[in-house]
């Protein structure tokens, strides 16, 4: 595998790796630190980062190696360079390339036309490498054994909601999505994809419509802004009015299992998709989940560097 480009390209075995690296960078962030010696990793972003440009950066500086970061409109591609030309160039001077933009088929494109690992930082559909940290906070919490165990996400069909559902499929789990039914549920085409990994992994894959009920017994409870980067902001009213029952609250979490935490990619936006008292409560995990953003990002550069993964 030389790219991460999809969610639904790891296979469980890689991100077993990866997770166990990343927990490996938790505890000695510098135990690689000449990795990346003399080496650079482009980091392009087409949107806006706070965590993933971080992580990013911090990432590579802990590997030892020199991050260049790219704004959209640094490059000659925002002047109708085309992507194979900039992946070209780009594997010249650089060792990975991590990609922030819109369209995923771009995010492919680069992979294709790159001869060095290209990773995904987010696109309107998918963004693997929040999964990575987050599938590291859980199991920081729960261990290895997800028996009766079910992790939900509540809130808008967005990338993350995808995300969500790939990797739960991919690890065997109980993963559930809790949106409005119609235009803000999952991509169906993702949820297919969901239930085909599922089939062989095992795991059991619910989309819901009814926040009291995904909240039953859960053990994780995620949610995400309403409104991404990117989205318009047309039916910003009518889109409120339908996620309200999704809002991530106290009435919610009082449904929940009794060690139930509460997860979020941030940005947050407070008393909108998660009421104040369970974003800054004691379930939430969101502080130790953005911490692995850099873990997972670290753990991701070493082993597709290294070329120790395999895909599915
Ligand atoms: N969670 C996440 O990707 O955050 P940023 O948009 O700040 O990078
Ligand atoms: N769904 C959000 C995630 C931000 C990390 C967005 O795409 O804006």
């Amino acid at each position: 595998m030389k790219d991460l480009l999809r969610t639904e390209h790891l296979s469980r075995e890689d991100v077993e790796i990866l997770l166990g690296t990343a927990s490996e960078f938790a505890r000695n962030p510098l135990s690689k630190n000449t990795f990346l010696q003399n080496k650079t990793v482009a980091i392009y972003m087409t949107k806006p980062s706070t965590r993933t440009r971080l992580a990013s950066e911090s990432a590579v500086a802990h590997l030892g190696g020199h991050p260049i970061f790219l704004r959209g409109d640094d490059l000659q591609l925002g002047r109708g360079e085309t992507i194979e030309d900039t992946g070209k160039i780009m594997s010249g001077f650089c060792d990975a390339i991590i990609i922030r933009t819109f369209k995923q088929a771009d995010v492919d494109q680069l992979g294709l036309f790159s001869t060095v690992p290209v990773i995904n930082g987010l696109t309107d559909q998918d963004h693997p490498t929040q999964l990575l940290a987050d599938w590291v906070t859980i199991r920081e919490n729960f261990g290895e054994d997800l028996t009766g165990r079910k992790f939900v996400y509540f809130g808008d069909g967005n990338n993350i909601s995808h995300a969500w559902l790939i990797m739960g499929a991919i690890m065997g789990a109980h993963v559930v999505t809790a949106t409005p039914a119609g235009k803000w549920a999952p991509d169906p085409k993702i949820v297919e994809t969901a239930r085909a990994i599922a089939a062989k992994s095992g795991a059991t894959i619910e989309i819901l419509h009814d926040p009291k009920v995904a909240a039953t017994a859960a053990s994780v409870l995620y949610t995400d802004v309403w409104i991404s980067m990117g989205d318009s902001e047309s039916d910003r009213d009518e889109k409120f009015s339908e996620l309200a029952p999704f809002q991530i609250n106290q009435e919610l979490m009082d449904r929940a299992a009794p060690d139930a935490i509460f997860m979020h990619c941030l940005p947050a936006h407070r008393g909108e998709e998660v009421s104040v008292e369970i974003m800054d409560g004691p379930r939430s995990v969101i502080w130790r989940q953005a911490l692995h953003r850099r873990t997972t990002i670290q753990a991701l550069l070493y082993h597709l560097i290294k070329g120790d993964l395999k895909g599915n």
